[in-house]
């Protein structure tokens, strides 16, 4: 042990670095410090927490609380600080609690007292969820860049497969003939309501917690509603309660994280199929996929398999943040802490997993023969002999009957529907006239579905250009930035 006139030493400059020593006896356990401390993940919201220091800044200076000049060499600071930490010059201290007690004591070492201005009408409460809000936004932006980019993959690949025909499934059994843009433009569609929601929940997470302070608002003559423009938000909260304890925002994030990990799963899904060798309609690119150690002659799909896994990891984020929310009393409390890795690690992983998803899928070479090959087997023409029915008058439960027969009697001659004759035909009923063979084609089959929404060739072509339109809106999006005139160290 040490002896305790060194220990009180020791005591009083830990309680001198952390942003609370004044009424402590004694300083923080070893023990207490290591669990506390946050710096090595929190730290990446350290140029949110600087830009959000220089909007206080201004209203300190508007307040009158700073003289010009000392908000003229506080900005020196920022701007200077701002910089280095961009180009990750400087970092966390060993002694540093969190981000905030770090890039406030870099600006006091730098500042002196001054420095220590910073902090009034602030609390760590409102600073932290104004980091985060900060961060996501800027987030959100970037996901929806690289899924953008993998959508427009999806659309050129779509494009190029209108007059594709392809097996549609149900139940992963041979069901209709598809066109496979049809089945590629699914995808897009899926991915385009993610970015609905990012762009959804964006509006909802335009509110400045700043102002709320601890929980309660400041006495000081602060303006949370000039602060909120300059941060980029709509508003300031109304509720500081709410304020600094509301984790909707990212509870909602990862939702949305989590749906599109869902989507580059299925879509991993259906890649590992089509590039079977039962299935054999696709091929992997070398660059894009991977070889066993001990099979020489294997190719793995390990882009869309670890698109499969990450998604439940994506979803753990989700149900590991909701299990820290559940039941927390309002105002902060320092669970709160345990939200920042979860969406970090959610963003982390969106942002290595698409770019991989895109390459594969821009450079998978489909068989477009097997794929036509196999489009009409299994008697997957059978509703078009219903549906020609139907139009000449048949009900459609007589219909669907009938059609059935057709695949008996098939089945029992061990031929096609297409290969039946005419006296097999009018065997089952009356009503089939040779007629109907022109709709027992994978072609005539796929030309009739026109309408909004099917699968032929026409309607297709229409859905696509829409597609490629809300991309193009999408690639605007992500790059607008939440915050208007940014600094260029930001982020
Ligand atoms: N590091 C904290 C967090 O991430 C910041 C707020 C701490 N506030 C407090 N009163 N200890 O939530």
């Amino acid at each position: 042990m040490a002896d305790s006139g060194a220990q009180d030493a020791q005591d009083s400059q830990n309680r001198s670095k952390a942003l609370w020593g004044g009424r402590f006896a004694s300083g923080p356990s070893p023990e207490l410090v290591a669990l506390s401390r946050s710096t090595h993940f929190d730290w990446r919201l350290a140029t949110y927490d600087l830009l959000q220091t220089r909007a206080h800044a201004g209203v300190l200076r508007s307040a009158d609380l700073l003289t010009q000049e000392e908000y003229s060499a506080i900005n020196a600071a920022i701007e200077q600080l701002g910089t280095e930490l961009a180009a990750g010059q400087v970092g966390p201290g060993e002694d540093d609690e969190d981000v905030h007690t770090g890039v406030e004591r870099i600006l006091v070492e730098r500042l002196g007292a001054l420095g220590g201005k910073l902090r009034a009408g602030r609390s760590r409460n409102d600073q932290i969820a104004t980091d985060f809000r900060l961060y996501l936004r800027t987030q959100a932006r970037a996901i929806a860049g690289v899924l953008a980019e993998l959508q427009s993959a999806l659309i050129d690949q779509a494009t190029e497969h209108i007059d594709s025909a392809a097996p549609g499934f149900t139940h992963l059994q041979r069901a209709q003939p598809v066109s496979f843009g049809h089945e590629l433009a699914k995808h897009v569609h899926a991915f385009s309501r993610d970015l609905d929601r990012l762009a959804d929940w964006d509006a909802r997470t335009a509110v400045s917690p700043l102002g709320s302070g601890a929980l309660s608002g400041s006495a000081l003559p602060l303006d949370p509603e000039k602060v909120a423009a300059e941060l980029g938000f709509e508003s300031a909260a109304e509720n500081s309660i709410d304020a600094v304890s509301d984790r909707d925002f990212v509870a909602e994030f990862l939702f949305v994280t989590a749906l599109v990990g869902v989507h580059l799963s299925r879509l991993g899904e259906e890649v590992c199929l089509w590039t079977s060798k039962e299935f054999g309609w696709a091929k992997l690119h070398d660059s894009w996929s991977t070889g066993s150690s001990i099979m020489p002659q294997k190719k793995n799909p390990d882009i869309a398999e670890l698109a499969r896994g990450k998604a439940g990891r994506l979803i753990g984020d989700l149900t590991g943040l909701l299990a820290t929310l559940k039941g927390l009393p309002f105002a902060y409390n320092r669970d709160l802490q345990e939200d920042k890795e979860p969406a970090f690690d959610a963003v982390d992983t969106l942002m290595v997993l698409t770019p991989a998803v895109t390459g594969m899928i821009a450079t998978l070479e489909f068989d477009t023969e097997r794929m036509a090959q196999s489009a009409p087997g299994g008697h997957a023409l059978a509703t078009e002999i219903a549906d020609w029915l139907v139009v000449k008058g048949v009900p459609f439960r007589s219909a669907h009957e009938i059609a059935g027969a057709c695949v008996k009697v098939a089945d029992d001659q061990g031929v096609e529907l297409w290969e039946l004759d005419d006296q097999a035909l009018l065997g089952v009923s009356p009503e089939l006239d040779a007629g109907v063979r022109e709709v027992l084609s994978v072609h005539g089959a796929l030309a009739t579905r026109k309408t909004v929404g099917g699968t032929g060739p026409e309607s297709v072509r229409r859905q696509i250009s829409r597609l490629a339109e809300s991309n193009k809106r999408t690639i605007q999006w992500a790059t607008e930035q939440p915050v208007a005139n940014a600094p260029t160290w930001l982020g």
